[in-house]
């Protein structure tokens, strides 16, 4: 019962360098939403134990009860809200179609006081990214910076990255790292190991250091280690071959929103035309964000829009996927274009916006992780992309999933803090990447592109927007009407291409 979950478990407890009691185990895959207990029980863990134990759970769990009881006046979880569709936790099968493990969005506390509150937020980053890098071999001898000493012996600290310049001549780096207990200044020189990654403000880096012999030198990085994903890591497939598909950007309301592509995407999902004997196989279809165009989103915006009132564009987006066939659970997040503000991590469309929508779609936040049939998927529209693109070197809107792979190893998808991406400054930092998703999708930069990281795979899904002024003004030239078709079974994709009057569908990235 329950082995693929039961291995879920067993890896992420593996990645945290911890060890679950089979008792432990045996209550957690009782519970609902097992993964997000066992995050809670990770920060709860003593820090010089690796153990997690049955009564570890068990106070969790009444810690849950008593805030329950607090609460019970109180409506239920978005999340736990039904859908139009029986639930498919309640199918009784090992590997549910659908299972919501994690929503980014989390209220911020209204009582604190913004820089209060972004001091929890970063706290909370670091915390959980940190704990990603406690014990690796390649960290030898770990310290609190305040607890830095110079000494003959590797040494090696955690910290998130502050600042980085260049010095004039010689074009090494000095960084400026914090960690809890304080903040210091390290050497990088150019073309050393360390140095082959660009950092990146406020990410959470470990460093492994040399002391100088003249104790007014700041240390050395001899090496850096990244979160990054495990490089052996047990991949999750779903024991049947069904497909889901991954599209992204409608902006329903927009004069350039592609409706004949879409008509064709919606006749290929009836099973119509070339490639229809794949529909049959597609249960479920992922969109990542920006449904609608938005009003006031960039300037002079009403000149592109065919719909010029919000909540108009949000019923039109309910008759558009009407147009697909009901059996499909259709998984939406919100983007920068959606009415839901614009601070990440983003909640759902609000019940009021979701009223026109037909009830097999599934609103949740941006970003979130679920598992489809086994097969964890996270989806995040992508918005950070404005500002990690002209972070790194060589990074552009043509190749996000070189971007992606960064995200990937900072385990965070949107670290810049004070940058285009406005970040909502809640007590949990929901846009670390924990638990490690088999897929992870964006869209936002109106491309396509496939790639895969150890064992990841990375989704740019493709835009329903033809290239409007703006976009051209931005140099961004839009690869519009394309489907990403994946077989869970195997990972295995189809690029399904609706651009053309004909329809395509070619094995692979197209
Ligand atoms: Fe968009
Ligand atoms: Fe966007």
């Amino acid at each position: 019962m329950q082995s693929g979950l039961r291995d879920h478990l067993v890896a992420y407890f593996e990645e945290h360098r911890t060890l679950v009691e089979a008792g432990a185990l045996q209550l957690l895959l009782s519970e609902r939403q097992p993964l997000v207990l066992s995050q809670e029980i990770l920060e709860r863990l003593d820090p010089g134990s690796p153990f997690v134990t049955r009564e570890l759970v068990e106070s969790v769990l009444a810690g849950h009860r008593t805030a329950l009881g607090a609460a019970v006046q109180s409506p239920p979880q978005r999340s736990d809200l039904p859908s139009g569709r029986p639930s498919p936790e309640a199918e009784g099968t090992d590997l549910p179609i659908f299972r919501l493990i994690q929503e980014g969005f989390s209220e911020p506390p209204k009582q604190h006081v913004p820089l209060q509150a972004y001091g929890n937020l970063f706290r909370h980053r670091f915390a959980a990214l940190s704990r990603l890098l406690k014990g690796r071999p390649d960290l030898p001898n770990q310290r609190p910076i305040a607890g830095l000493r110079s000494s003959p012996e590797a040494t090696s600290i955690v910290g998130m990255v502050r600042t980085i310049r260049e010095t004039p001549q010689k074009h090494h780096l000095i960084l400026t790292v914090e960690d809890d207990t304080g903040v210091i200044e390290l050497f990088v020189p150019k073309d050393s190991p360390g140095a082959l990654l660009p950092f990146l403000p406020d990410e959470v880096v470990g460093f492994k250091l040399k002391f100088s012999s003249d104790p007014e030198r700041i240390p050395r990085v001899e090496s850096v280690e990244r979160p990054d994903v495990p490089a052996r890591r047990a991949a999750r497939r779903s024991p049947t071959a069904r497909r889901t598909l991954f599209l992204s950007d409608l902006h329903i309301g927009s004069k350039t929103f592609l409706r004949d592509e879409w008509g064709r995407l919606a006749d290929f999902l009836r099973g119509q035309g070339p490639g229809g004997e794949l529909a049959g196989t597609i249960d479920q279809v992922v969109v990542a964000g920006d449904l609608v165009d938005g009003i006031g989103i960039y300037p002079r915006q009403e000149r592109d829009l065919a719909i010029a009132d919000v909540a108009e564009q949000y019923e039109e987006l309910g008759r558009r996927l009407r147009e697909l066939p009901e059996r499909l659970t259709i998984i939406v997040v919100p983007g920068n274009h959606d009415a839901v503000g614009p601070a990440e991590p983003q909640p759902a469309l609000s019940p009021a916006l979701q009223r026109g929508l037909p009830p097999n779609v599934r609103a949740l936040a941006n970003p979130s992780t679920f598992s489809l049939s086994g097969v964890v998927v996270e989806a995040y529209h992508g918005r950070s992309l404005d500002d990690l693109i002209p972070a790194i070197p060589g990074a552009s809107y043509a190749r996000p999933t070189a971007v992606m792979k960064r995200m990937l190893q900072m385990r965070h998808l949107a670290p810049i803090y004070g940058g285009r991406t406005p970040l909502l400054p809640s007590a949990r930092d929901g846009l670390v990447v924990d638990p490690l998703p088999d897929l992870l999708v964006t869209g936002h930069a109106h491309t396509y592109g496939v790639d895969q990281y150890r064992g990841v795979l990375l989704l740019s899904a493709s835009t329903w927007q033809a290239e409007t002024e703006y976009q051209r003004m931005r140099n961004i030239t839009p690869v519009p009407a394309r489907g990403a078709l994946v077989d869970l079974s195997t990972m295995e994709l189809h690029t399904l291409d609706f651009s053309r009057p004909t329809t395509t569908v070619v094995r692979g990235a197209g």
